[in-house]
């Protein structure tokens, strides 16, 4: 439950946003053939220029890995000086002077995945180490590690996180690497030491990536949902947008369920040299805007039947006991034609009286104020969303009988959304 014991370090009151290496440039380190795409310092200052233009402030959070390459003789964890000549307090210094922060990988075990050093037996200096080098968000990683020692090592390295007084974000992978083991994870005590974990296997660059992702939020919904709030997310993992894998309407889908699912949102492409409409799906402020609304309460898949997928999220405004909401349609079929979803908002789950006002959040249409009973009918593409917005209405009865008596909603897209009034 969102409001028992978590860990409160004040950060991540809303769903972290920002950019990764990992998915799209793996653990690339030959700069010497190929400098273009190694993971190095240039590399890095050179993509936190495209990050801030691509996000106009809105995403904060970046991370670079593969930095620190071995021990000294003091057991410190020192940067590689080909790649990162300068060490990472200068590449945190740069990055920070951006409106970025700064981020860091590291792994709770004897390794890296990648054969790096882990933390095990330098717990707290590598915490200090974090502190020194102004770090704002550590991604502890699971690799060589036991999933039973999970449960002790992910809250110890958290409590010296905690006493070098410095802010840092906390990601952990403890959930995933103990599910795989077959255990079940705790999470009240997963909340108390982490901002956010994941639950399930790393993306690839697939539609069929991102669907078993989808599944696996939707169909262990139960369990996972409540644990979600502000300072404590599920991360389903990297956005793909822009890469090679998903379409234009994948990428849509990708982009709706992250938000439904409170999901941090970092991405993962090349921004130097991302398609302008994959931008403009990263960029979608009013999607971004659910992603990071200030209740924190995760979504669910509400209906689910022969390929489409219904998934709601309850969002601010609130008005009496009413929430509004983010509603998103999935089109899991490939039949090749749209679908039709008909239903009305009271069928979804949107009662009040007072009535909702609605808006598309890709195609920018607004439909006015809608009543519970009115039906909604949406066209929805294959392996493509509709995603809306439901702002319930303060108690102005006369509006809502003016728009759903005498509007016709106006609509750009020639049937692609059709009203129908019932009740009124
Ligand atoms: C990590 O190293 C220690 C000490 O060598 C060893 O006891 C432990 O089993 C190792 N853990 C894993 C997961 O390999
Ligand atoms: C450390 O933990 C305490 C107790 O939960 C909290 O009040 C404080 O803000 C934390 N400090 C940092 C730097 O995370
Ligand atoms: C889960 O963690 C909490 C908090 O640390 C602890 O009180 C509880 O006993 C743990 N539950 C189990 C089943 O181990």
């Amino acid at each position: 439950i969102s409001s028992a014991v978590s860990l409160e370090n004040g950060l991540a009151r809303t769903p972290p946003m920002g950019w990764l290496a990992w998915e799209r440039f793996r653990c690339n380190t030959d700069c010497k053939n190929d400098p273009d795409n190694c993971i190095s310092c240039s590399y890095i200052l050179e993509i936190n220029l495209f990050t801030f233009e691509a996000q106009e402030s809105q995403f904060v959070q970046k991370l670079s890995k593969l930095g620190q390459k071995e021990r000294n003789q003091y057991g410190e964890l020192v940067p590689d000086r080909t790649r990162f000549p300068r060490g990472m307090k200068a590449l945190s210094d740069y990055v920070s002077d951006s409106i970025l922060k700064f981020g860091i990988y590291e792994d709770f075990g004897n390794y890296t995945c990648a054969g790096y050093p882990g933390v095990i037996g330098n717990l707290q200096q590598d915490a200090e180490t974090f502190a020194s080098w102004d770090v704002d968000y550590v991604k502890l990683d699971g690799c060589y590690a036991h999933p039973s020692e999970m449960d002790r090592g992910y809250p110890e390295f958290g409590f010296y996180l905690n006493r070098t007084g410095r802010g840092m974000i906390c990601s952990c992978s403890w959930p995933v690497y103990q599910i795989y083991a077959g255990m079940a994870p705790n999470f009240t005590s997963i909340i108390q030491s982490c901002n956010m974990w994941r639950n399930f296997d790393d993306i690839q660059d697939s539609w069929v990536s991102v669907e078993s992702i989808i599944d696996y939020y939707g169909n262990n919904q139960d369990v996972i949902v409540p644990n979600a709030g502000p300072g404590h997310w599920n991360d389903p993992d990297m956005l793909i947008i822009g890469n090679f894998g998903l379409s234009y309407e994948q990428s849509k889908t990708q982009m709706a369920i992250w938000a439904i699912l409170a999901a941090p949102l970092l991405m993962s492409v090349d921004l130097r040299t991302i398609r302008p409409e994959y931008k403009a799906i990263l960029q979608n402020k009013k999607i971004i805007s659910v992603d990071q609304d200030p209740l924190g309460i995760q979504g669910r898949r509400i209906y689910k039947h022969k390929g489409i997928e219904i998934w709601s999220r309850p969002i601010t405004p609130l008005y009496q006991n009413y929430f509004s909401y983010a509603i998103a349609f999935v089109n899991r079929r490939t039949d090749g034609t749209p679908s039709d979803v008909a239903v009305t908002l009271k069928e979804l789950g949107l009662s009040s009286p007072t009535g909702y006002r609605v808006e598309d959040l890709y195609e920018d249409v607004d439909y006015g104020v809608l009543s519970p009973q009115t039906k909604i009918k949406v066209k929805v593409n294959p392996s493509g969303v509709v995603i809306l917005r439901a702002d319930v209405q303060v108690d102005f009865d006369r509006r809502v009988s003016y728009y759903t008596t005498q509007r016709t909603p106006y609509n750009p897209l020639n049937q692609v959304f059709r009203i129908r009034n019932n009740g009124f």
